[in-house]
Formats: structure tokens, sequence, C-alpha cells
């Protein structure tokens, strides 16, 4: 049985969806739609799918699922709209920018029996599952204190029209986030408390991009540097760091410190990468995954750093709903980390701690042999 997919938004991320999902076991790309219509129908030609208007698509029988690749203000709307129609849906991250409208999302859906997934799905790569296997068969130990770090300069030097970014629903923790986020659960479980501190480092970004807004300003209206502290239900206590402030860092993206041994995560915006453990009385072992199934440079020629499995998410949705069991890039773990994000933000400008109550089940591993049933490369 062939999951069919309608894609919704036809922008930049939607080539890597078009090029995977007909690879992927179980998913097949129907029909196309975007608000511009001649974006859809560029799209269309190019991988060979129908582009249909957008009201259209939401009412089609070849569709089973609506693929939500619009621009974050959006997702609500048009993910509410799919699940009305009778649709499964998966979403570009954040799954909302509102709480109320992750829940109404994840609430409609239960109500109609019908699926949510949401992306990241690099914690389904290679670097994320295989650190999660040494979790789980306790290299480990129990997690007692960590790091994530995602650090940079901001996107006024190389965003075309990079003004959104630095307005409400903008900011590093929003942006970058779900991938530390989805990552940190699914190796350590929800996150139970947050505190924070925040700031904005400038009050103005001057554009030096390529672009219509070159040499414009833009003013500062949310947070662009967050130090929080995450408590998990498991009991571990990881600092996460996201700033658009810093010029150069020593930093890595994910170090974990268990009563066993130490971790060194890959950056979670991808799906392969090397694994660093380090036990008590050795240095740090590297583990490279580049040879498991979905840590490989991807076809056609991703670069190899990349390895860009990105749809697996929807793959692993279409054998959930075969095989009668849940997804693991889901509905409840996306609103846990819509809530996490929301509620460092909340953390840090009301200085106090936010008790996080949307919590999700920590998804199940991938083992290489699910891996390789969903990808046959
Ligand atoms: N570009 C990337 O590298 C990247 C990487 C990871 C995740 N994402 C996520 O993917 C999503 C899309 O990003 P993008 O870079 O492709 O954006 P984009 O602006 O290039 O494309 C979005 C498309 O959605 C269409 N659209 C907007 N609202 C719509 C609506 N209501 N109905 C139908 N179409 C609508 C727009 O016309 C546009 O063509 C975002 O959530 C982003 O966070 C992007």
């Amino acid at each position: 049985m062939t999951l069919r997919i309608g894609i919704v938004g036809c922008g930049n991320i939607s080539d890597i969806y078009l090029t995977n999902l007909p690879r992927f076991r179980g998913t097949a790309v129907t029909a196309v739609a975007d608000l511009k219509p001649e974006a859809a129908r560029a799209q269309g030609e190019k991988h060979g799918v129908r582009a249909v208007p957008v009201d259209d698509i939401f009412k089609r029988d070849d569709v089973d699922l609506i693929l939500n690749l619009t621009v974050p203000a959006a997702h609500a709307e048009v993910s509410l709209r799919a699940i009305e129609a009778g649709k499964h849906v998966y979403g570009e991250k954040p799954l909302a920018t509102s709480l109320a409208d992750g829940r109404a999302i994840v609430a409609a859906a239960a109500a109609k029996g019908l699926r949510v997934g949401s992306a990241p799905d690099t914690i389904l790569g290679a670097g994320v599952q295989r650190a999660r296997r040494l979790f789980d068969d306790g290299a480990i130990g129990s997690v007692v204190t960590g790091t994530a770090t995602v650090l940079g300069r901001g996107m006024e030097h190389w965003h075309p029209n990079p003004e959104f970014f630095f307005k409400p629903g903008g900011g590093p923790v929003l942006d970058m986030g779900p991938y530390y986020i989805a990552t940190l659960v699914t190796l350590l479980g929800p996150i139970k408390s947050i505190r924070a501190t925040g700031q904005i480092g400038r009050r103005e970004r001057l554009v030096t991009s390529e672009g219509p807004m070159r040499g414009q300003t833009i003013s500062v209206e949310t947070l662009t540097t967050v130090n929080a502290l995450y408590h998990f239900e498991n009991g571990a206590d990881v600092v996460f760091l996201a700033s658009w402030d810093v010029w150069a860092h020593g930093q890595l993206p994910i170090e974990l410190h268990g009563t066993r041994a130490s971790i060194r995560v890959p950056d979670p915006n991808f799906f392969g990468g090397v694994i660093s453990v380090a036990e008590p009385a050795g240095d740090w072992t590297a583990i490279d995954v580049g040879g498991e199934t979905l840590g490989r440079v991807n076809w056609p020629a991703a670069e190899p750093r990349l390895a860009n499995y990105r749809g697996v998410g929807i793959a692993d949705l279409a054998a959930g709903l075969r095989e009668g069991r849940p997804h693991r890039a889901s509905g409840d773990l996306a609103l846990h980390t819509l809530a996490v994000m929301l509620g460092t933000l909340e953390a840090a400008t009301e200085g106090r701690v936010v008790e996080v109550a949307e919590t999700c089940v920590q998804p199940a591993v991938l083992t290489e042999e699910d891996a390789a049933a969903l990808w046959p490369g």
C-alpha cells in the first residue's frame, strides 16, 4: 500500500522532498500546489507531478496525506484544513507558531483518527540513532549534565530576505531549536522544566546580503541570544545555548556526560556524521556512521556532510499506518518541541521556571534493519 502525498508549498525545501519521496518505500507524490501557481507548475514539471490549485489539493481522492511545506506562519491554517478534509498531515518545522495552534492540530487529528507528523526527521538519521542505541545499550549510563549549542552571527549577511528572522516567531530558538530539542528528546526523553535568560544582542541589524534589502536596517524584536537550562524527566540537566550574536566559537553541537561515559553527538541538522565516546579510562573514540543506511551520501549526490534523507519521517509514518504502530517524528513530539521552544522564550523574558505541560513519549529507536526497510537506496 502506497501513501499518496499532496505537497502544499513549493519553495526552497520542496526539492529535496520531491527528490526523495519516490525513492522511499511506500510513498509517492501525486500532486503539488502553492499560493503562487507558477511555483507549483515549475516544481510539478521538474519532478513529473501534477500541479493543482491549492483549493483542489485538499479534495483529491488520490491524496492521503498533505505535506505542508509552507512558511511557519501558514503551518496551522494549512494543516487544519488538511485534517478537516480527512487527510493525514506532515509538516516542516515548527508544528505551528503558537501553542494553541499546535494543540488544535494534534487534537483535531486525534478526533478524526488521522496522523500528524513533523520535521525534523534528522532524528531518524544514523548519527542520532546510533547514539540512541548506545544509550539504550547502557554504554553511556544516566546523563548527569551536558551542552547543546547553536551559535552564529545571524542571517542578515547571507539570506536575501532576513527580516522575519528578527521578528516575533523568528530568532535562533524557534528557527534552529527544533533540531536540537527533538534530538535531545529522542536521546533522553521529554523535558520537564526550563530556566533561561535572554538578550537582544544588537537592537538593529544591517543587511549585507545580496538582494532587495541590502543596506537596510532591521529593528530586532525577538531574543537573539538565549541561555537555557533544561531539566529532563529522567533527571538530566542540559544547557542549551542559542545565539545569533556570536562571531566565532569552539563549541560542539551536542555533548552529554553520563555516569559511564561522555558522548559527542553529530550536528542534529544533518543525518550522518561522527559520534565520539569517552569512557572513564580512555580518550575519545570516534564512531563514523557513514556506512549505515541513513548515514551514507544519499542519492543523487548530496554533499557528503549533509546526507540529506529528508522525508524519511513520512516513510516511517506510512510504514506505521501499514503496520498499525506509531510513527517516530510524531505530532506529539512536535508539540512537545514547540512547548519547549516557546517555554524557553517565556522563561527568559519573564525570569521564571517554566514547567512543560505538553509531554510526549520518547520515540522508538530506529534499527539498521528498520532504516533499510524504509530506504532501499
Ligand atoms: N529552506 C530550507 O533550507 C529549510 C530547511 C529546513 C526547514 N525548512 C522549513 O521549510 C518550510 C518552508 O521553507 P522554505 O525555505 O521552502 O520557504 P519558501 O518561502 O522558499 O517556500 C514556501 C512556499 O510556500 C508557499 N505558501 C506560503 N503560504 C502558503 C499557503 N497558505 N498555501 C499554499 N502555499 C503557501 C509560498 O508561496 C512559497 O512558495 C519552513 O517551515 C522552514 O522552516 C526550510
